[in-house]
């Protein structure tokens, strides 16, 4: 009888079904959407302390975040950037950092020992980062900022000790610079993957994680290999430089000065969606809101841009002189919902309806909802308009709309809505209504199965084929509905068209039997192609994976 059901599902379904959303939810069976870790939220020291980092200023930076607002936000990390070492190391190679720079902070501790500031920083509740370099020299050699050139700053030659002491010292992240790297031309997908050994081989001896941040610039395409680096995954790649040079009060560099232009240049290296899922993200730079140069308006229209595009929020300004607009910038809990948001998608540009006014969307696991910003990047106000259509909702609906700063309700709009957005601003709003039509798939493989539409593991050397997929959107929305007994993710490799493969990263879902489903976006050709998306695993088991739905 199942057999016969499945097979007759089969029989439509492998040329695709159109399914409207309350169907496919049938369809999909009782699977639920699964949560996916969300981007970092923290602080990181460089932006406004450069090389002066020490113990007293990474204090009173977590002690600010612990009481202003922005640990009940959901700010946690407090990231030491470089600077904090100078690269000395004794004679079995361990790091030896200045134990004036770094003192005994509590009773019996010993001074220049990190253990002491990541202590102060978990006793508040928050987490503690770390900064190194895969080459052998760090940035200070290359183009130093303040203070002298200190060579041998980077942990070539000496990952396993160095990952292992990070842990050992309590550290719940760290970031890794390429600067030595880059001087020494040498292959940072080689260079990751070894950290990332590193890190796998401190982790099983320390049973401490560490959430593991690249920082290349995006050369070399990092979306293209961090989330799958032989295997290993790197949690956030950096996709390009730096908004602004460290601008520190009382030095030289203290008249410097963030541009908006800047932190568009730097949303703009980072939109890559398809690699964007499953708790990876690509790094467009720690933020500068509240950082001198920018006004009020340029700071919220910085934020929109992050929380649209699912970046790390990590704070470059001194926590401990932000203005109110700024902190109240930084902690709107409806904007960070944004970033935030469980399904870890990134926004993608919908519409463009002339040189820089643009319609960016971002999909949010509430069922038919969408992040949309109105980007004006020209000089002058201008009326744009945002198609409900374009978004993958249905255009004949209405759909409610309200200002996602204020929480102001607009009102219900049927197939558009329109705004005047000011010269260099934007107007993020949240848009509500009925998700368009949606194409269910099977897999190929499932043809030769007695239960097709059932879930099949994928294991070493199979795969799974789904292939006629069309979409009328280049970037398509694609819901997998899969199983994961285990406890941890299980990934597995999807290439579309034979295009370089992305890693996914699929959460446990319960029990045997139970299914989730898992948001990503892919990069499909379209204009009526029919497109292959061919799911491998390169460890064994993979996910169970049953169908997939795509608008
Ligand atoms: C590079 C990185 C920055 C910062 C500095 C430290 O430029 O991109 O984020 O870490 O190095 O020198």
């Amino acid at each position: 009888m199942i057999a016969k059901r499945s097979r007759l599902l089969a029989s439509h379904a492998f040329a695709g079904a159109v399914l409207s959303s309350s169907v496919l939810l049938m369809a999909q069976g009782i699977a639920k959407p699964v949560a996916v870790p969300p981007p970092p939220m923290g602080w990181s020291s460089w932006n406004s302390f450069s090389n002066t980092v020490d113990s007293q200023v990474i204090m009173n930076q977590a002690k600010a975040m612990a009481t202003n607002g922005m640990k009940a936000a959901g700010y946690q990390y407090i990231n030491i950037d470089e600077g904090w070492w100078l690269g000395q190391r004794d004679a079995g190679g361990n790091i030896i950092v200045d134990p004036k720079a770094w003192p005994a902070i509590a009773d019996g501790e010993q001074a220049g020992d990190m253990a002491n500031i990541v202590r102060y920083i978990h006793g508040l509740g928050l987490k503690a980062g770390i900064y190194t370099d895969a080459g052998r020299d760090g940035c200070s050699t290359v183009g130093p900022d303040l203070g002298p050139s200190y060579p041998n700053t980077g942990s070539e030659g000496h990952y396993e000790q160095d990952f292992l002491q990070f842990a050992q010292w309590g550290f719940d992240y760290v970031k890794v610079d390429w600067c030595g790297g880059y001087k020494e031309n040498l292959d940072p997908a080689i260079q990751y993957a070894e950290v990332a050994r590193a890190i796998l081989r401190a982790e099983a001896i320390t049973g401490h994680h560490l959430y593991y941040s690249i920082c290349n610039w995006g050369k070399q395409s990092p979306h293209t290999w961090a989330p799958n680096i032989g295997g290993i995954a790197t949690d956030i790649w950096r996709t390009g430089g730096d908004i602004v040079d460290p601008i520190v009060a009382g030095t030289k560099n203290s008249d410097r000065k963030a541009k908006f232009k800047e932190v568009l240049r730097e949303f703009d290296q980072a939109q890559h969606p398809e690699a964007q899922h499953s708790g990876f993200y690509n790094d467009p730079d720690m933020m500068v809101v509240g950082m001198p140069g920018l006004s009020d308006a340029e700071n919220r229209a910085h934020m929109s841009l992050w929380a649209l595009s699912g970046g790390p929020l990590l704070v470059g300004a001194d926590l401990t002189a932000l203005s109110p607009a700024a902190l109240a910038t930084l902690t709107n809990m409806d904007i960070l919902r944004i970033d935030q948001d469980s399904l870890g998608l990134q926004s993608f540009k919908v519409s463009e309806s002339g040189p820089g006014l643009e319609v960016w969307a971002k999909p949010l696991s509430t069922i038919g909802e969408r992040a949309v910003l109105l980007l004006n990047r020209t000089e002058a106000p201008a009326s744009i308009t945002v198609h409900w259509s374009d978004l993958g909702l249905r255009g004949d609906s209405e759909v409610s709309v309200k200002d996602a700063w204020t929480q102001t309700e607009l009102g219900e709009f049927s197939s558009e809505y329109s705004a005047s957005v000011p010269a260099g601003d934007a107007v993020l709003l949240l848009a509500l209504g009925s998700e368009g039509a949606t194409t269910l798939y099977f897999p190929e493989e499932a043809k030769t199965e007695t239960a097709v539409g059932h879930n099949l593991t994928i294991s070493r050397n199979q795969q799974l084929t789904f292939s006629k997929v069309t979409s009328r959107f280049a970037i398509a929305r694609v819901r997998i509905t899969y199983g994961n007994p285990d406890k941890t993710p299980r990934f597995a490799e999807l290439r579309v068209n034979g295009r370089i493969a992305t890693r996914i990263a699929f959460p446990p879902t319960g029990g045997d039997a139970a299914s989730g489903i898992l948001s990503i976006e892919s990069n499909l050709d379209i204009n009526g192609a029919k497109n292959t998306l061919t799911f491998s695993t390169s460890g064994d088991p993979g996910p169970a994976i049953q169908s997939i739905a795509v608008q």
